[in-house]
Parts: C-alpha cells; structure tokens; sequence
C-alpha cells in the first residue's frame, strides 16, 4: 500500500468508509496538523462512524487550544525531570516483579508484562496493587475487545463492560482521594485549580491514563524480547555492551509500534501522496508501517539496534504526542537494564501468540526459557 495505494480507500460491508495512510511523511502530516484533521470525531477505528463521547473533555479526543488547557498541568507530571525523582522507586518495583519471573525457568515473558505498567504507572498514580489484577483486565478488554481471551460475550458487550468498570472505579477514586491526603498524579489532576477540570473530565482522563500505559507497554516488552531472540547477534551485542539499551529501546517502540492505528477526521478537501481526502473523511494512519517506511527508513525491515537516526513515530507526533512516553521510555530502559544484567541467555520455548487487535499490535504468549547470569560457569 504505501507504494501502490498510499491514500487507500476502504469501505466496510456496512457502508462505512475510511481512508488509509501508510507513509511516514502523510502519517506526520496527519497527526501534526489538528486544524486540517481533527481528534473530536473519534482517535481510534472502531470509533468510526459513532465519534466519541468524551469529544472536548478528554486529551486524546480534544483539539488545541482546549486540549493545550487540559494537557498543560499534567505535563510537568510526566516529564523525564518529574520521574527523574521516582526512578528508584521504579526500578526497585520492577525488580520485584522480575524476580519471581526469575525464579522459574520457564517464563511467558508477554503475560509477566501486562502487570509491568501498572508497578510503574501504578506507582505515579497510586493505584494500590490489591486493584492492579482488576485495571489489568479491564484496560485489556477495552484496548483488544475482540481478543478472545478477553472477549465476554462479543467484541461490543466487552468493551461496553470494560468501559463501565473503569469509569465506575475511577469514580470510586475520586470520591476518596477528594477527602483524603496525598501527592499522586490521580490526585493533583483532581485538585488541580489552573483550567479546574469537572469530575467527569477528571475520570476521563484517568481512563485515558490508565489505557495508555496498559495497553501499549507490555507490547515493546514482548516484542523486543522477540526480536532480539530472532537476531541473536543484536544479543550478544547489548550483553556485550549495556549502554546500547537506549538505543534498544528505541529500536523496540519502532519496531513493535505497539499503538498501531490512529484515526482522525479531515476538515476541508486536504491533498496527501496518492490523492485527496474529502472534507469530513475518516482517515486511519497506520504507525506501524510509517515506521517501517523505505523512503525515511534504511533498511527498515532490519532489527538494528544501533540504528541511528531512529525518528519512529511510535508516540505519534503533533499536539497529541504521548504524554507517557517518557514514563514508558524510563521503564523499558529499566527492564531491559535489568534483562541484560540478569539473564545470561534466553531460548524460545512456544510457539508466540498475537494478539487480535486492528488498535494495538502486540503478543498474548511469549514463552521463553532463561538462563541466569549467576548459573554462568
Ligand atoms: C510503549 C508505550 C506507549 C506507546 C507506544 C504510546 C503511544 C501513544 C501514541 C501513538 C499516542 C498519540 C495518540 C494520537 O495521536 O491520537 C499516545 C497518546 C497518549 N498516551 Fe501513550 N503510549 C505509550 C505509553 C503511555 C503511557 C505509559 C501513558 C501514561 C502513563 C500514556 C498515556 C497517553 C495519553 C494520556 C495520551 C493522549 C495525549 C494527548 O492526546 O495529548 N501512554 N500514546
């Protein structure tokens, strides 16, 4: 698609139709220009044709200069100075986690993963571990409806489900951290004066939050570990020398993409490589592929953890640019800190399971065997 068809037009078999963008110059011009495609008709598919509820009150689905007055205080919150203070408390929590991954020596390192966020995002929001299991699943039906090990039902009642336990929780929360003491990021959004936000603004963008740290994450984790299990030499080459990891990880968000399609709506005709999308169209960008395109990639489909310059647009691009990334940036730096340094050797043990999902790339199953460094001889 991104040489035969980079504006390709699609219609359902219910008669709705959305446009797709595959290349990297389109996909940034898409998510970079809010006056000619707005978030307020629906940021994800299968918004496509209902729009969105919290159009105006929650980030991802809020046009500037709005959108500026919601994001502004949180952003002080989540910048690499701000977490700066709690990476201690990170690494220790994930260190935690990783030890009882270690203690066995067969691991299925992409369920051990669906909990990694919530001892990170959980520690900045303050989500009290006893409702991690809980944010886990919910957050996982309502990013992957149709993955049948989450799905109720169907795809809609599940997400429906996960939809109302999330904001009921978060309502819950509200209402007791209102009346109590404390410093987390859920509390200073609840008490915050500048742009005051209602509680339904509030709890909107807690879920946001939430979803955003829960259902991408875990995805790198996996993936990369894949990758690096498929190109061996890539392994020896991080053992060899830690102070790749960065880099690594920034090889991972490009190469997994995990958040994989981003939808907006075009206001007015707008010219884009391939063709025109007409006013009020819906227009899919496909992450996953700019990020492997060959006109801004060398070399794409190759796992190069030296990769240098790596522009992914893995946290999208534009007034929507994610406000987790560094969060999401500090704990995979972490974990992989932490893989390199404690495990000498690992060896696919199953066969990996994707994920069904047409929103968020990524893997159910990655069962691998581990070799400690200690058990080095
Ligand atoms: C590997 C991890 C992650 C990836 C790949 C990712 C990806 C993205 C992308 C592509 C967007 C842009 C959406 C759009 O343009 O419509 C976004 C937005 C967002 N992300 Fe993330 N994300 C990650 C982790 C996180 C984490 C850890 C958090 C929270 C702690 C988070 C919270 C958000 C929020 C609140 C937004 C909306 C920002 C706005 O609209 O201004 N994300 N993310």
């Amino acid at each position: 698609m991104r040489e035969h068809a980079p504006l390709h037009r699609q219609e359902l078999p219910d008669g709705r139709v959305f446009y797709s963008v595959t290349r990297y110059e389109d996909a940034c011009r898409v998510l970079g220009d809010h006056r000619k495609f707005t978030s307020e008709g629906g940021s994800l598919l299968n918004q496509l044709g209902h729009g969105d509820a919290a159009a105006g009150k929650m980030l991802a689905a809020t046009d500037p200069p709005r959108h500026g007055e919601l994001r502004r205080p949180l952003n002080s919150l989540f910048t690499g100075r701000a977490l700066e203070a709690t990476e201690d408390r990170i690494r220790k929590a994930v260190r935690l986690l990783l030890a009882t991954a270690f203690d066995s020596t067969e691991w299925d390192v992409a369920q051990w993963a669906r909990t990694l966020p919530m001892a990170v995002a959980g520690l900045v929001l303050d989500i009290p571990e006893r409702h991690w299991a809980d944010v886990v699943t919910w957050t996982g039906m309502a990013a992957a409806p149709e993955e049948p090990e989450f799905m109720v039902g169907d795809g809609a009642t599940t997400l429906a489900i996960a939809h109302c336990q999330l904001i009921e929780y978060l309502a819950e929360q509200y209402v007791t951290r209102r009346a109590t003491a404390g410093s987390d990021v859920l509390r200073r959004l609840m008490t915050m004066r500048d742009g005051e936000l209602s509680q339904e603004e509030v709890v909107v963008n807690c879920y946001s939050l939430l979803l955003g740290a829960n259902a991408t994450t875990p995805h790198t984790v996996a993936g990369t570990v894949l990758a690096l299990l498929e190109h061996p030499d890539q392994w020896r080459a991080v053992q060899g020398d830690p102070n790749l990891v960065p880099l690594l990880v920034e090889e991972g968000l490009r190469w997994t993409s995990p958040a994989s399609s981003f939808l907006r709506h075009a206001r007015g005709d707008v010219r884009l490589s391939g063709g025109t999308v007409p006013d009020g169209a819906a227009v899919a960008v496909w992450v996953g592929s700019a990020n492997r395109d060959e006109w801004s990639f060398a070399d794409p489909n190759r796992f190069d953890i030296r990769r240098q310059p790596n522009r992914h647009i893995a946290f999208g691009a534009g007034p929507h640019y994610c406000l987790g990334a560094s969060l999401a940036r500090t704990t995979l730096r972490i974990f992989f800190d932490e893989l390199v340094h404690g495990v000498d050797d690992l060896a696919l043990a199953g066969e990996p399971r994707r994920l069904a999902s047409n929103f968020i790339a990524g893997l159910t199953h990655l069962p691998v065997t581990i070799c400690r460094a200690e058990e080095r001889v």
